[in-house]
């Protein structure tokens, strides 16, 4: 294609190349790392983000030695160590949206070995990935793609990923890749249980019964996501995952140790440091509507790096059910009267994927 012919076409052609610029990076269903095995290394248009706004995202990063808190979860069986775990949680959840945990209960043999399942994954021969490249979510079936919001965002970003259903059914481990199925059901349940104490800790440091997330549905449903975000030739140019908060409930996450999570704290992007062992853990939209604002949900990014593949696996707790989550009752008083609607966790998803990721809060919608 003549690039000065392009210049000159109406905007509603660039738009109508873009869309089959994209269709035809889908359909090759082999994802980022397709590019990569072609050996490119220049990145295609479709996943140049505008400059002015990787300025801002890279802007640069806040205080190095500031970093999200770091929480020792041994002894949450003991009264008093418990009670100073839970005020430690109640800090993080109103100022930072995010903490990391350590002594949580799972081996590190078990969080290697995730990440090396969804590395075998994608590392895998193209033909064996490409069976299950899809966009269409279906219960107990792992999907592959490169950006769920592929078509939706305006701008691609550099990655890839797996994604299943793995609670309250469990996919059967023979409709997932034998490269990683055994480790995906086995970190599953053992972060489903972790997230069963989370929850009580969380409860706890709202003042309510350490039942009280559990029993309304906030542990029920898990979203993985294994996300693999390749070597980028032209980092400078792109994003690994724009700027968004999480949607749900909580959001369990591992990472490697490259690094290049940031999160936003007091206008400042903040690296979210690897720390051997820990996992992450932050709180989406579904939280700060409950606690009426009391926990945040706070806006965190991935960046683009010549270092890679980067590895992490998110696990999202959700409900997808028609249950209707608002402002919790005990919560709320004369002084603290509810700032948010009601709203069942699939509408308020839906309301997001449609505004786009990038942008206002999807939150402000459902102010009151
Ligand atoms: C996410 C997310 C961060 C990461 O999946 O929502 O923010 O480090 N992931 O991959
Ligand atoms: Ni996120």
């Amino acid at each position: 294609m003549n690039t000065n012919s392009c210049e000159s076409r109406p905007q509603n052609h660039a738009k109508f190349d873009r869309k089959s610029e994209l269709k035809a990076f889908d359909e090759s269903k082999t994802g980022v790392k397709g590019l990569i095995e072609a050996g490119v290394s220049k990145i295609p248009k479709i996943f140049i983000h505008d400059q002015d706004k990787l300025d801002d995202y890279r802007s640069a990063s806040g205080d190095s030695n500031l970093s999200i808190p770091v929480i020792n979860l041994e002894g949450i069986n003991d009264d008093s160590a418990r009670k100073y775990v839970v005020e430690e949680v109640r800090d993080a959840c109103k100022n930072w949206g995010f903490f990391q945990v350590i002594n949580h209960g799972i081996s590190s043999n078990t969080l290697d070995e995730m990440i090396s399942g969804v590395r075998r994954f994608h590392d895998q021969d193209p033909e064996l990935r490409m069976k299950f490249y899809a966009r269409e979510e279906s219960s107990n079936k792992l999907m592959y793609n490169t950006n769920f919001d592929l078509y939706q965002a305006s701008v691609a970003n550099w990655r890839d990923s797996i994604y299943c259903c793995v609670a309250p059914n469990p996919p059967n481990p023979e409709d997932l890749p034998q490269v990683c199925s055994d480790i995906m059901l086995e970190y599953s349940d053992k972060v489903r249980r972790l997230g069963f104490t989370l929850m009580e800790l969380l409860s706890e440091a709202l003042g309510l019964n350490p039942n009280h997330l559990r029993e309304i549905g906030c542990a029920e449903e898990l979203f993985f996501v294994g996300h693999y975000y390749p070597a980028c030739p032209e980092p400078d140019l792109t994003m690994g995952l724009t700027k968004h908060t999480d949607s749900a409930f909580i959001t369990l996450l591992l990472q490697d140790q490259i690094g290049g999570l940031q999160t936003l704290h007091e206008n400042q992007w903040t690296d979210v440091k690897p720390v051997p062992g820990a996992l992450i853990v932050n709180l989406g939209d579904m939280m700060q509507l409950m606690t009426n604002g009391e926990f945040k949900s706070v806006y965190h990014k991935v960046v683009a790096q010549k270092v890679g593949p980067r590895i992490s696996v998110a696990i999202v707790f959700r409900n997808m059910s028609q249950t209707l989550y608002g402002p919790i009752k005990e919560l709320l008083s004369e002084e603290n009267p509810p700032l948010y609607k009601q709203t069942s966790l699939k509408d308020y998803v839906s309301y997001v994927l449609l505004k786009g990721l990038d942008g206002k809060p999807g939150l402000d919608h459902f102010m009151l």
